[in-house]
Parts: C-alpha cells; structure tokens; sequence
C-alpha cells in the first residue's frame, strides 16, 4: 500500500519550483544583506538533520572589505604557488587569482562554512573515525544547501566556493578562526547582478534505480489532478 500525502499539490508545487530555481550566481550588486535576513538562513541551515543530532556546522560571516580582502589575497597566494608548482602558465594563473579575489571581495556577504568534530563520537580505529568525519562533511553540507534555498526564497543570490578546502591553514590564519573550526568553502551571498545560467542536470534514469517498482500511489495521482501541466515530472 502506498502512503497517501496531506500536503496541498499547489503548495508542493511551489516548493519543488523554489528548489528548482535556485541558481549558482557569481555576481552581485552592492546592496548590504541585513543581520536578521542572515539570521533567518542561519536559523534554516540549523532546521537541517545531522548525525547524533551534533549541529557541526559553523559559520563565519564576512561583511567588512578589508577582510574579504585579507582572505582572497591569503587564498589567492596559496592558489598561485600551487599553480605554479603544477607548471601553469604565470599569466593564466595570475589572471584565475584576480578571477577569485573579484568574486570574493564583489559579494556583499562572504561566509566560511566550517565543520567541527568537538562533539562527534570518537573511536579507536581510523575507520569509524573517517566515518564520523564524513558525517560531519554530509550534514554540514546540508545545512548548507538550507541556507542557499533559504537566500533563493529571500530573494538573494549565492554561489558556493571550494577554494578553501585546498588552504585551509591560509584561511585559518586570515580569518583567525576559532579553534577546531575545518573550513569547508565559502558561500557567496548578495543580490544578483546578473543571471545565472541554466546548467544541465542528467535525466532521471541515469542517477536513480527503483530496486522494485513502486505502486502507482495517492501522491503520484494527486499530483496528477493538482497541476497535471506544471512541468514538474520527470522528462
Ligand atoms: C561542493 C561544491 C563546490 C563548488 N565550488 C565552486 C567553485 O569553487 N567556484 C564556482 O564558481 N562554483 C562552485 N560550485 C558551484 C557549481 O559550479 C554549481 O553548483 C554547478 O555548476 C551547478 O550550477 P547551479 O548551482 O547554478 O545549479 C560548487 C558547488 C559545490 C556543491
């Protein structure tokens, strides 16, 4: 028997529409983000599941030029010399460090997505320690993905950086980071100057397998009455 949904085909489809909206946005407008917007993302990020119920995430929120500046010139130093031990090109590498200080020191908000392993379980072997930390890794990364939803329903733009998982101790230098803090990227945060861009996303089938096929339910007919034409079903 297949378990019948509550939740109104309208609502959900408004839902499912927000989620699927959301674009990675590398430019933004001057315009301050205020505290209680930011607070509001932070208070969703913290509604995310995580293992034991630990809450590893933190954030680091950057709004003051001279340290987005600080940190992009501290990320940029490590990226060059990396670079140019790979053998890349002087010009190529300084023209992807000016590229990454602009995106960097051109949003509003920068904020440091760290992880912290103070509260999770620890065990003798390096096994179920790796699995710990990856669980830190998923449910920071969840919370996460909250926050840049929760920006996309406020209206804002983001866009998530890796930079800082390749020189975390430049980062925790720059930004002189609490004990125990991992940093895991950056998340740029402002209202858009320009449009994102529709990236592809596979089809359905090449990244799910039903291990038996489910029953047609009370949600999929639901849906179907609610907004049979809203473009939501899978190709
Ligand atoms: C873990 C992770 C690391 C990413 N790192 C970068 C990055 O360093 N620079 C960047 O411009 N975008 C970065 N992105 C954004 C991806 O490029 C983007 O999500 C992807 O191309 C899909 O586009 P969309 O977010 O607009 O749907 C990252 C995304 C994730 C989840």
């Amino acid at each position: 028997m297949t378990a019948s949904s509550e939740a109104d085909p309208e609502t959900a489809a408004a839902a499912h529409r927000m989620i699927r909206g959301r674009r990675s946005i590398r430019r933004y407008r001057s315009e301050a983000v205020g505290r209680d917007v930011l607070d509001r993302l932070f208070l969703s990020a913290a509604a995310a599941p995580s293992a034991h119920n630990r809450q590893p995430w933190r954030y680091l929120v950057i709004g003051d030029g001279a340290t987005k500046d600080a940190l992009a010139r501290a990320m940029g130093a490590r990226l060059a010399a990396d670079r140019g031990r790979d053998g890349d090109a002087p010009d190529v590498i300084a023209r992807d460090v000016a590229r990454s200080h602009t995106r960097i020191t051109g949003a509003p908000v920068v904020i440091l997505v760290c992880l912290t392993l103070e509260e999770t379980d620890v065990y003798p072997d390096a096994a179920r320690g790796k699995a710990e930390f990856l669980m830190a890794v998923q449910s920071t990364a969840m919370a996460t993905q909250n926050l840049l939803l929760g920006a996309h329903a406020e209206g804002l733009a983001t866009c998530w950086m890796c930079a800082p998982l390749f020189c975390t101790e430049a980062v925790r230098e720059a930004l002189d980071l609490p004990a125990g803090w991992q940093p895991q990227g950056l998340v740029t945060l402002g209202l858009a100057a320009a449009g994102g861009h529709d990236r592809p996303r596979k089809p359905l089938r090449a990244y799910v397998r039903y291990a038996s096929e489910p029953g047609a339910g009370e949600i999929a007919s639901k849906r179907a009455n609610g907004s049979a034409s809203d473009g939501l079903t899978a190709p």
